[in-house]
């Protein structure tokens, strides 16, 4: 994979990755997690899934083709499907969404829902990776999202402005001032539910319909 996403900070990064969110996953996103993938059933496709800190939170009834682009994150997602039993059946892929083997493997329209957890803040162009996803669901599938977005103050919104050129370099090209809501909508899903929510930064936690 493209030394964009396998570079020696990644390596650090994504050692880092876990022990760095185990108090904000504790106290803040472990729960909503559980709450947004328990129920999802059929082919689900999840972008990014980075250490497979998700995996434990399908049911059975999913079938999930995780697609992460980091060897060091892919690696720790591995490590966990050979360690851990989980109940849906799960595969993990080196594949960015524009992948031909994706499309190939599985045409525009093969999956039930998307997942997107903490990932719209790091892909290049947030609306052309909406767009794919769009494309990948059934009609009428769903989108999750656990995402953080861009404060609503004038205030906090200058200073995620001033952080960003900063944050990204250290973040991997985290960026904190996405209206993320807005361009998933923009994108033509229409949201189920959509729940706010301030941990330091402000998160959405949504389900959405193509
Ligand atoms: C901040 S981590 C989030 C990991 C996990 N989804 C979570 O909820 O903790 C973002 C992940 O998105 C991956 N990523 C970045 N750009 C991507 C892209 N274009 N396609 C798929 N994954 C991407 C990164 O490699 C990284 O593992």
């Amino acid at each position: 994979m493209s030394n964009e996403h396998n570079g020696w900070y990644n390596k650090i990064f994504s050692a880092a990755y876990d022990p760095f969110m185990s108090v904000v996953e504790k106290n803040a996103l472990s729960g909503r997690r559980r709450a947004l993938l328990g129920n999802l059933s059929g082919r689900v496709l999840e972008l990014g899934c980075g250490t497979g800190i998700n995996f434990e939170f399908y049911a059975a009834a999913a079938e999930v083709l995780a697609i992460e682009p980091s060897d060091a994150m892919r690696t720790q997602a591995l490590d966990k499907l050979s360690r851990e039993k989980f109940a849906a059946r799960i595969r993990v892929e080196p594949w960015l969404l524009e992948d031909e083997r994706l499309v190939a493997a599985y045409p525009a329209g093969s999956f039930d829902a998307v997942v997107c957890t903490l990932v719209l803040c790091t892909v290049p162009d947030p609306a052309a990776t909406l767009a794919l996803l769009y494309r990948q669901l059934k009609p009428g599938g769903k989108l999750i999202a656990l995402e953080h977005v861009r404060a609503k103050s004038g205030l906090g919104q200058s200073v995620q402005n001033l952080m960003n050129p900063f944050w990204r370099h250290l973040a991997e090209g985290c960026q904190l001032n996405r209206d993320t809501h807005a361009t998933i909508e923009a994108a033509g899903f229409h949201a189920v539910k959509s729940d706010e929510f301030d941990y330091g930064l402000l998160f959405i936690a949504g389900v959405y319909r193509a």
